[in-house]
């Protein structure tokens, strides 16, 4: 790993799995800038057929870079069928960590130390903007909105203790990955980041946040769509009528043997 950071050994070697449609411009910048903070990274890129050539770009950064890989899928699936896809080229191989980044240079990847260092003390490390040190760099007030909104209805329906629950930089230990259940994960848009969170939180893994600053990108565009949205307010609201069940159910039993003895 590289000098000056903290984190200790076990978490090594890293997989950096950045998923990508029409990105040609942002992706050669972002992994030469996570190279020159970390170099001994993997990175995995999963592109959906990208019409713009993502996918050929990717395949000359590959050519020349042991540490760069590509995942090609045919269509357009969406940002969880692309990271279940990378999480199982992940676990095919010896990686013990796996990050989560966007292609856009949303996520910085100077912050990535320190999210790995985090690593030490938790199972999943999500790198936060709604923690205190966290950041907002030119987003757009209506996205601010929807991702504080998405926030609160998520916190209210699934009661899982994250700020930013819909982030999308994040370090998984390989445990986590080898005991989700990846097959079941349904979850297209960006509501998979919600799912993996409650999931990881209900299998009793350590979850922490650090802050980090998001910048909205420059090039290309964002791929949020109202499709994104509604399947995020469905699928939400039965996770956590489902978890809430099952909370009210162990209750009710630690009750009930109470009251029987
Ligand atoms: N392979 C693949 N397939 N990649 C995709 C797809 C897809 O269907 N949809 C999006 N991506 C990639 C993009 O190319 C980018 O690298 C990353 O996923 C994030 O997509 P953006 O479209 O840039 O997301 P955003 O900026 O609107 O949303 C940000 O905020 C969300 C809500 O907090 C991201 O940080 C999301 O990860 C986050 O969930
Ligand atoms: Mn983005």
């Amino acid at each position: 790993m590289a000098e000056g950071t903290q984190h200790t050994d076990d978490i090594d070697p890293v997989l950096v799995i950045i998923p990508t449609y029409n990105e040609r411009d942002n992706l050669p910048p972002l992994v030469r800038r996570l190279h020159t903070v970390l170099p001994q990274v993997h990175v995995l890129v999963v592109d959906d057929g990208s019409p713009d050539g993502t996918g050929e770009v990717a395949d000359k950064l590959a050519a020349d870079d042991d540490r760069i890989h590509v995942l090609h899928r045919t269509e357009k699936a969406g940002l969880g069928a692309a990271y279940i896809a990378g999480f199982r080229w992940a676990l095919e191989r010896d990686y013990a960590t796996v990050v989560e980044m966007d292609a856009d240079g949303s996520h910085a990847p100077e912050d990535l130390p320190r999210v790995l260092d985090a690593l030490s003390d938790a199972d999943l490390v999500i790198g936060s903007r709604y923690v205190p040190g966290g950041a907002l760099v030119n987003w757009p007030l209506h996205r601010q909105l929807l991702s504080r909104m998405a926030n609160l209805y998520s916190k209210i329906a699934l009661g899982v203790p994250v700020s930013d629950i819909t982030a999308g930089f994040r370090a998984y230990r390989r445990g986590v990955l080898e005991t989700l259940p990846l097959g079941a994960i349904a979850s297209q848009g960006y509501c998979f980041q919600i799912d993996l969170t409650w999931r990881t939180d209900e299998e009793g893994f350590r979850i922490l946040e650090v802050p980090i600053t998001f910048t909205e990108r420059e090039l290309g565009q964002s791929k949020m769509s109202g499709a994104i949205i509604g399947e995020a307010l469905v699928k939400v609201a039965q996770w956590g009528l489902h978890r809430r069940t099952e909370q009210a159910r162990s209750l009710l039993g630690t009750l009930l043997r109470r009251v029987r003895r």
